[in-house]
């Protein structure tokens, strides 16, 4: 299978220098990056700023912005078979960035801020036969908010964490399809998780409709 995998933050520039950001290292979407490639499949690793090693024969694009995030992802995606979104993708961006240094003057300065694209949201409409496997970021584990972000962005399997997972080599984690729990993790090591996660969406894409041959070539 050729997997597309998303991992670590994104940053949103406010001037040259200060960025809007979050804690994520990128452990979980390197782990299944590596998970996926140790299973045999082909993986593109779209990754926003992390400190972390590349697994070996991944593709890494690196990124920045949501919105490069998103242009990325459309690039790689019709030879996607399965797309993992375990980045922490920045929903808001500032309306205005400016060049140079923000320089201080107002006690208090009002931050316009944009909605950024959502990028699962971007792509379901061309899913096909793909397997979308995301993450729910929620401050404690709230199996509706994840089950509703399931269906609102089209997705066959959500990972639902919380902040503390953050840059932790272990984490508590639930597994969830449209019939709710499938597994929960209590404290599991994030390559045991992915392990199971890609077994999960070899099942998944085992089951779902032939993609057909134009040319030699898959075309979906
Ligand atoms: N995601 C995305 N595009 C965004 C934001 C998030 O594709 N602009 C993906 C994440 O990578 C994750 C899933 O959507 O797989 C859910 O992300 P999460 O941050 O939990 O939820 P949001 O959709 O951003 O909603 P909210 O912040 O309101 O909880």
């Amino acid at each position: 299978m050729n997997f597309l995998i998303t991992a670590g933050p994104t940053r949103e520039y406010l001037d040259s220098i200060r960025f809007l950001s979050n804690p994520s290292t990128g452990k979980m979407g390197y782990a299944l990056a590596a998970a996926a490639r140790q299973l045999g499949h082909q993986v593109v690793l779209i990754s926003g700023p992390t400190n972390l090693p590349v697994p070996q024969n991944v593709k890494l694009i690196k990124v920045t912005t949501a919105r490069q995030m998103l242009t990325s992802v459309k690039s790689f995606f019709n030879r996607a078979d399965c797309l993992v979104m375990s980045a922490a993708v920045g929903d808001y961006r500032p309306a205005h960035q400016i060049k140079g240094k923000l320089r201080k003057s107002q006690r208090v300065m009002n931050l316009k801020l944009v909605r950024n694209p959502d990028i699962f949201q971007e792509v379901a409409p061309k899913k096909k036969h793909r397997v979308f496997l995301g993450f729910a970021l929620e401050p404690y584990l709230d199996r509706q908010q994840a089950l509703h972000k399931l269906s609102r962005k089209k997705l066959d399997y959500i990972v639902l964490n919380t902040p503390k997972s953050f840059g932790q080599d272990r984490t508590r984690v639930e597994v969830l399809n449209q019939q709710g729990l499938i597994k929960s993790f209590k404290n599991a090591s994030k390559s045991v998780i992915s392990r199971f996660l890609i077994k999960l969406v070899e099942k998944q894409f085992s089951i779902s409709p032939e993609p057909i041959l134009v040319h030699g070539r898959r075309e979906h």
